[in-house]
């Protein structure tokens, strides 16, 4: 192998890669697909949500945040780690208010893909029914702090690459809410709808006003494209 070249297996795939690289992009290099929410390729992975939780070489770890090792073994796709992120992703519904068949992010939203993708039907859980403030003091942003799931990607984003710094998380527990720079809501900070933590937002937290139908239901991004058979189509069939 060259230089920096370095193997691992993933559910008895082996995949090389560059030293340097973290689990989760290394494997999408290889078009294998660990489910992810607060991940973002662009920006500094945060490691809070979990769904990316792997098992390598015999202990629980996020694939995000976890740099590849030569030799590593990682169990990804086995039906204790789905059911465990299903469970994840089940709080996350409840935790919110996400009434998907008339939220404005349905067939784009990385949350609904995914309960999709790990066999949710219904919310299994009691619902938290939280009240977060609403933010629609900004012409081209609107703020619903009500699907938020707490990713971290638009704090990350709007540090870096934006240079603003707009948003932090205020509170604890199902209290944590996002919280904006300043007194006057949105409207009065820097932040403008090209800003990149304006376009990362999982889910409909936040959204660009006039922008949510210009793509009619059932011609969305996971309605053509479930969630991750983008990164699994990069897969090269195996040799005959
Ligand atoms: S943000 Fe996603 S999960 Fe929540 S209601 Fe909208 S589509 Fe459903
Ligand atoms: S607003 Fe969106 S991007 Fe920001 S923390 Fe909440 S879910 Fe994540
Ligand atoms: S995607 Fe890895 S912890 Fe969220």
């Amino acid at each position: 192998m060259p230089l920096g070249t370095l193997q691992f297996t993933i559910d008895g795939i082996t995949v090389q890669t560059q030293e340097g690289q973290s689990l989760i992009a290394a494997c999408d290099a290889a078009g294998l697909y660990i489910p992810r929410l607060c991940y973002h390729p662009d920006l500094r992975p945060a490691g809070n949500c979990r769904v990316c939780t792997c098992r390598i070489d015999g202990h629980q770890a996020a694939a995000c945040v976890t740099p590849v090792r030569d030799g590593m073994v990682v169990e990804n796709d086995t039906p204790q780690l789905n059911a465990d992120r299903l469970a994840l992703i089940e709080m996350m519904f409840v935790e919110g208010n996400h009434p998907c068949p008339y939220c404005v992010a349905s067939g784009d939203c990385e949350l609904q893909a995914l309960g999709y993708r790990l066999g949710m039907t219904a919310p299994v859980y009691p619902f938290f029914w939280p009240r977060h403030e609403i933010d629609a003091s900004h012409p081209d942003i609107f703020l619903d702090r009500e699907r938020c799931i707490a990713c971290s990607r638009c704090i990350e984003a709007s540090r870096m690459p934006d240079g603003k710094s707009v948003f932090s998380y205020e509170g604890r527990g199902i209290a944590m809410h996002l919280h904006v720079d300043g007194w006057g809501g949105l409207g009065a900070t820097q932040m403008a709808a090209i800003d990149k933590a304006a376009h990362v937002c999982p889910v409909a937290c936040i959204v660009i006003r006039r922008d949510g139908y210009r793509i009619p239901n059932g011609q969305r991004r996971f309605d053509k494209t479930p969630i991750g058979t983008d990164i699994e189509a990069r897969r090269k069939a195996p040799p005959s």
